[in-house]
């Protein structure tokens, strides 16, 4: 059956079939949040953010919405259906039993939060204390699509504690250097421990029938091995990315474009032996191109290579940063059409193009890429 815009349906299970329905984020009430060990250890070392901590500024909030706001009216005039979270209040502090947190972080990146598998939507458990609420936002949309879509899966990961037994003490210290970070990265020696199931949604890809999951700072092994068994009829591999000394995420690490075609930061290169399941089934897995800019912009988490984190709309086309020449040159050697987006300005609230959005539905049905 095709998709219509009067009818609500939830299905996804890659990165670059046909988007129909998508939630882009709100840059409303974002907050950097106080020092807690997972952000700590994710903030580089040289960054204006560290020892910062409060609402952002209003007119950079104005700024990231109005890019935000123009991005989704883009896509509605493309055709698409695009929905809009709801801001909590991000100042209320956060405390369980177990932690207590000034603040929070806000409603973006939705793609940190929410993982979309086939007619499931999954909150993800998250890893740092300030995005232990973050799943609020979504939950006016999860309900909606709850009381529309009979085939609406709405799942939620098990809370995680978030204990300092979470957290390796060695990776609180101010100065660690790149080079020992790397070291670190290498012998897959990550903040996060092995005390329970961590993940964000954020560090999984999606290929129809296999999961490809980013083990670093935000997704350990246990949450790897929680969503292998929570997705029984997938194939869950773990990846990693050793040139990346701050592992979070994996959307400006590796990018699939289309069935047969995944971009590769040139820095966080996949090693060797992980690349077997691609090469051999005939996807090539191209270096992506350099970053327009030496650096992030004022107050912002992320590293240049946001130049990669791009929203695919169909096989043939994706949304590329407007800023951002040097990856949509490269787009269009690759036979990609090209719509460039402004977005450089609200990257600081959590990403780019494809963070800033989560996927509802796609055309396509469930493929084994790699039989
Ligand atoms: N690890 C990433 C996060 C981007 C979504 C970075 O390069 O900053």
């Amino acid at each position: 059956m095709s998709w219509s815009a009067d009818k609500t349906e939830v299905k996804s299970w890659n990165e670059w079939d046909t988007l129909r329905h998508v939630i882009v984020g709100r840059a409303d009430d974002c907050h950097i949040p106080p020092e807690e060990p997972a952000l700590d250890a994710k903030v580089p070392e040289d960054s204006d953010m560290r020892g910062q901590w409060g609402r952002r500024p209003q007119e950079t909030i104005d700024r990231a919405n109005e890019l935000l706001d123009n991005f989704a009216g883009m896509l509605e005039k493309r055709g698409l259906r695009v929905d809009r979270p709801t801001s909590i209040d991000h100042s209320v502090p956060a405390t369980t039993p177990d932690f207590h947190t000034e603040s929070q972080f806000g409603c973006m990146p939705p793609r940190d939060v929410l993982l979309t598998v086939g007619h499931e939507m999954l909150e993800a458990t998250m890893s740092y204390r300030c995005r232990w609420f973050e799943y609020l936002n979504y939950r006016p949309l999860m309900q909606q699509y709850f009381n529309e879509d009979p085939k609406f899966r709405h799942e939620s990961a098990p809370k995680p504690r978030l204990t300092d037994a979470d957290y390796h003490p060695d990776y609180l210290s101010e100065k660690i250097g790149d080079a020992k970070r790397l070291e670190w990265a290498e012998q897959k020696f990550f903040v996060t421990t092995e005390e329970e199931p961590l993940f964000d949604a954020a560090d999984v890809l999606r290929f129809g029938k296999d999961l490809v999951v980013q083990h670093g700072f935000t997704t350990n092994l246990k949450g790897i091995e929680w969503l292998r068994r929570h997705f029984p009829d997938h194939r869950v591999h773990t990846v990693n990315f050793p040139g990346d000394p701050y592992p979070i995420h994996i959307d400006a690490t590796f990018t699939p474009l289309r069935p047969g075609l995944i971009l590769n930061n040139p820095q966080r290169r996949l090693p060797e032996d992980q690349r077997k399941m691609f090469e051999g089934n005939d996807w090539e897995i191209v270096d992506s191109a350099q970053p327009a800019h030496n650096t992030p912009p004022p107050l912002c988490y992320s590293s240049t290579w946001l130049s990669m984190n791009v929203l695919v709309l169909d096989p043939k086309t994706v949304c590329v940063e407007k800023s951002e020449v040097y990856q949509a040159e490269q787009m269009d050697k690759l036979g990609m059409e090209v719509v460039e987006v402004e977005l450089r300005d609200a990257y600081a609230f959590g990403g780019g193009l494809h963070c800033c959005t989560a996927d509802v539905y796609r055309d396509g049905e469930c493929e084994d890429y790699f039989p």
